[in-house]
């Protein structure tokens, strides 16, 4: 049997993307095997996860060395000693060095709560995504998987699902909603995309 694609996956929060990530690997709806994950943060909630389930877990936080080139060295040795075929932002909060774009070009996936190009770069996360969809009277949200380049929310889109935005709706019921999509919209994507790209 050939051995599943390696995942990386990149997380600084509750990690639900993550839960639904290895939900579809169990339930055989992607191939791959979830072999690193990442989080620059000790205290994210998916980090629970990663350990109850034997995944090996890394937490590099930009502080703790001297220089960037010392950081992404560092994501750089941890990435190829798992031979990571591909990397999926999970709630991912943190620039991605250039040296690991350069090094993964076009085999990072990051999913985005909100329907790209509108409502995409710096400082568009979390609540005020949602928030921006309602003030500005869309009709439409919903999550945007798609690939990482160096400019904020900006490579080709790969996946993307809307849901109607509701009379009444508030950041939190739509984030509710939009998020319940992410957890379907990104395992479905991620086998899509494995499907079409050719790894060595
Ligand atoms: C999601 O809304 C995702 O779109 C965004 O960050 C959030 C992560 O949520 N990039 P979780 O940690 O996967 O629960």
């Amino acid at each position: 049997m050939i051995n599943p694609p390696k995942i990386a996956v990149f997380l600084s929060g509750r990690g639900s993307n993550f839960s639904a990530i290895l939900d579809a690997i169990d339930r055989k709806l992607l191939d791959a095997e979830v072999s690193l994950v990442i989080s620059n943060d000790l205290d994210a909630g998916g980090l629970l996860t990663s350990i109850r389930r034997q995944i090996p877990t890394v937490v590099l936080e930009r502080a703790c060395f001297k220089t960037g080139n010392e950081f992404s060295a560092k994501m750089l040795g941890c990435l190829r000693s798992h031979k990571i075929d591909l990397i999926v932002l999970a709630g991912y909060m943190r620039k991605i060095p250039p040296a690991i774009i350069r090094e993964f070009p076009r085999r990072i996936l990051n999913i985005h709560p909100a329907l790209l190009p509108k409502f995409g770069g710096k400082g568009m996360f979390g609540h005020f995504v949602h928030e921006a969809v309602i003030s500005a009277g869309e009709t439409e949200s919903g999550p945007t998987v798609h690939l990482v380049d160096e400019i904020y929310d900006h490579g080709e889109i790969l996946g993307q699902r809307a849901i109607p935005v509701l009379p009444g709706e508030t950041p939190e019921s739509l984030a509710k909603r939009v998020l319940e999509i992410e957890h379907q919209l990104l395992p479905e994507t991620i086998q899509n995309y494995l499907n079409i790209i050719k790894l060595k």
